[in-house]
């Protein structure tokens, strides 16, 4: 499964050069900024005569420009562009791409991960190597260039034989200062076919201005470009590839969002990749979890007898789900809490090796991070689980793991929500490891379960529009949606009502199942309808349909998201929309995607602005 694309990649070979080559390479990377931009960089051959040059800066696309001014006319021969989100090292100029060899004669950009860094780094330094990065990129250009042997190509194929992981990636080398070589692997790179000039980048948008033929590079195929031949693709086993070249079709906003008509569409759909990257690495072939972010807190976590998980938003229903899953799979007593009202309680008493729990998609949450300066301040060891590698959570926690879900954009929290969730449940496992806890017998099925959730997630995403049908019914003439879950499905009927509220503007509320006779019920008609969350096996079954009962004997209509295979339930509900069994805590992750479905398409529907509604921030950097 393709990773979700987070950095962005251009390179280009041609006549221009000076300032021209500079407002292509640098216009080509604006285009893609979207992505995410926490430092760029571009890197040029010249004709061959002098070391590789390369300017690079933390920041946007704009620094970089500035880093640009008054050396525009000194580009020239192939060149290499990149601009970073960050998920390994912090967004500086030195962890910037691209990177170059020891000797500056070849210089890389890099999209993906390489997953065997540790090992790579461990034989390069033995081999006299100085690294300047933190970066697993800067690896594969000191290994180009130990390859180099009269075929640049051919040291590309080499050095990406000892690489294990995910990478689309453009090289280029001072002694060919007329090719760019390129590789892909789970990661897209394309090529653009010019007048006697050729791009290759990670998405059409940076050359669509300039040419709309494209060739598409396949899974596991590398290749050259040159401004004076026809670009070769040939696959691993050096088995030369056809190159089709096709008219592209759409328009580069389009090329942005993928093809999907918003982001938050597109970022509902991809969350089979999210979890893909959330998860590579981490969860190991036999069972183990590896978190490189939590290794040196070993002892702590061992001590830990009491965690708080604060946060807001989106992520704090996430840790709402970490709560539970802490308590019933480590054994720890856990509670999730509003950060700011935590943080603004005068009198604050937690037990001794208290533990806290950080969730954040922006990590700029300034609530949030208002909590952990509090937690910090009573001495105990606070870890995040954030998105934004180099943010302030991430700069200010001890510790803890980066969700590596991508860029979110749409203002509405989506796909961070099940990278947390799926998160805790990995953090939790490798805790309960350390702690010398037994297996129990349920596990290997879970663990089974976990690897394919990336895969069951999709299954749900493809009722994408079965959930909009069920929107067309519900859009006008309802103003007022309740959301009931029990258990670890509670938390996502909170989710599932911030969701309709936050894009589309109509009244939502989220409660406990049972609560629901408390009170609520009391507002229950045929114009209020309840969506409940169902999941069959649970051992309160009986009392959901019971509650379920209770709602349509108020003539309330009742949406319900159910297990596939739940036919009882379809004879007492409106509508029902199914997902496939699975294990108590990864329910979350599959009843959340209906919820999210159906709060964009009811948005839509209702002609909201779904990506940046109204009165809201994608961060809240105030108190
Ligand atoms: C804002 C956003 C929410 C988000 C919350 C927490 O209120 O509008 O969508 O869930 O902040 O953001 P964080 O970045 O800390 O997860």
């Amino acid at each position: 499964m393709e990773g979700e694309e987070v950095c962005g990649i251009v390179a280009y070979v041609g006549p221009r050069r000076g300032a021209e080559l500079t407002t292509l390479l640098v216009g080509g990377l604006s285009r893609v900024e979207y992505r995410g931009y926490d430092s760029a960089g571009v890197a040029w051959t010249g004709d061959g005569s002098h070391p590789i040059m390369v300017v690079k800066c933390q920041g946007k696309i704009a620094d970089l420009e500035e880093g640009l001014e008054g050396i525009e006319n000194r580009l020239s021969g192939a060149a290499i562009g990149h601009t970073r989100w960050a998920t390994h090292g912090d967004p500086n100029e030195t962890n910037a791409h691209p990177h170059r060899s020891c000797r500056r004669h070849v210089a890389v950009v890099h999209n993906g991960i390489i997953e065997n860094e540790d090992l790579i780094r461990r034989a390069l330094r033995d081999r006299g190597h100085v690294l300047q990065s933190e970066t697993d990129s800067e690896l594969l250009a000191h290994l180009i260039g130990e390859f180099l042997n009269g075929d640049p190509l051919e040291a590309v194929r080499t050095a990406l034989e000892t690489v294990q992981g995910d990478f689309a990636l453009a090289v280029i080398f001072r002694d060919y200062p007329d090719r760019v070589i390129f590789a892909r692997r789970e990661s897209p790179l394309c090529i653009g076919v010019g007048d006697g000039e050729y791009w290759v980048a990670s998405d059409p948008a940076s050359f669509m201005e300039h040419t709309r033929k494209i060739i598409d590079i396949g899974e596991d195929q590398l290749g050259v470009i040159s401004a004076s031949a026809d670009p070769v693709i040939v696959d691993f086993g050096n088995v030369p590839v056809t190159a089709k070249i096709e008219e592209i079709d759409w328009d580069i906003e389009e090329a942005e969002k993928d093809g999907y008509e918003h982001f938050m569409l597109k970022e509902i759909c991809r969350q089979p990749a999210s979890l893909t990257d959330s998860m590579r690495g981490r969860l190991l072939p036999e069972g183990g979890v590896h978190l490189g972010g939590l290794l040196d807190h070993r002892d702590v976590l061992q001590d830990m007898q009491y965690c708080v998980l604060p946060a807001a938003g989106t992520s704090l229903f996430a840790s709402m789900v970490g709560e539970i899953l802490i308590e019933e799979i480590v054994g720890v007593p856990a509670v999730a809490r509003n950060a700011a009202e935590l943080a603004n309680r005068q009198h604050l008493v937690f037990p001794r090796n208290t533990v806290f729990w950080a969730a954040s998609q922006s990590g700029g949450t300034a609530d949030t991070l208002s909590a952990i300066r509090r937690a910090q301040a009573l001495g105990h060891r606070v870890f995040g689980l954030c998105n934004v590698v180099g943010s302030p959570v991430s700069r200010e926690t001890d510790g803890g793991v980066h969700l590596h879900a991508g860029p979110e954009i749409g203002v509405a929290s989506t796909k961070a929500f099940t990278s947390q969730v799926l998160l805790f449940q990995l953090i939790c496992l490798y805790i309960r490891r350390l702690r010398g806890q037994e297996d129990l017998p349920w596990m290997g099925r879970y663990l089974e379960e976990m690897r394919r959730i990336p895969k069951l997630a999709a299954g749900v995403v493809a009722q994408s529009d079965l959930i909009r049908s069920l929107a067309e019914r519900f859009y006008q003439g309802y103003p007022s949606f309740y959301f009931l879950g029990r258990g670890i499905l509670y938390p996502v009927a909170m989710e599932g009502a911030l969701k309709l509220k936050e894009i589309s503007y109509l009244h939502a509320e989220g409660y406990p199942m049972a609560e629901m006779k408390h009170g609520p019920i009391a507002l229950i008609d045929e114009r209020f309808p309840t969506v409940v969350l169902v999941p069959q096996g649970d051992d309160h079954y009986e009392k959901i349909v019971a509650n379920i009962r209770e709602i349509k004997a108020r003539k309330g209509i009742v949406i319900a998201v159910a297990s596939q295979g739940d036919d009882r339930i379809a004879e007492i509900v409106d509508e029902v929309i199914y997902v496939p069994r699975v294990t108590y805590y990864l329910l979350p992750i599959l009843y959340v995607i209906p919820l999210q479905l159906f709060a964009y398409h009811m948005a839509v529907l209702r002609g909201c602005n779904v990506d940046q509604p109204r009165n809201l921030a994608k961060s809240v950097t105030v108190s």
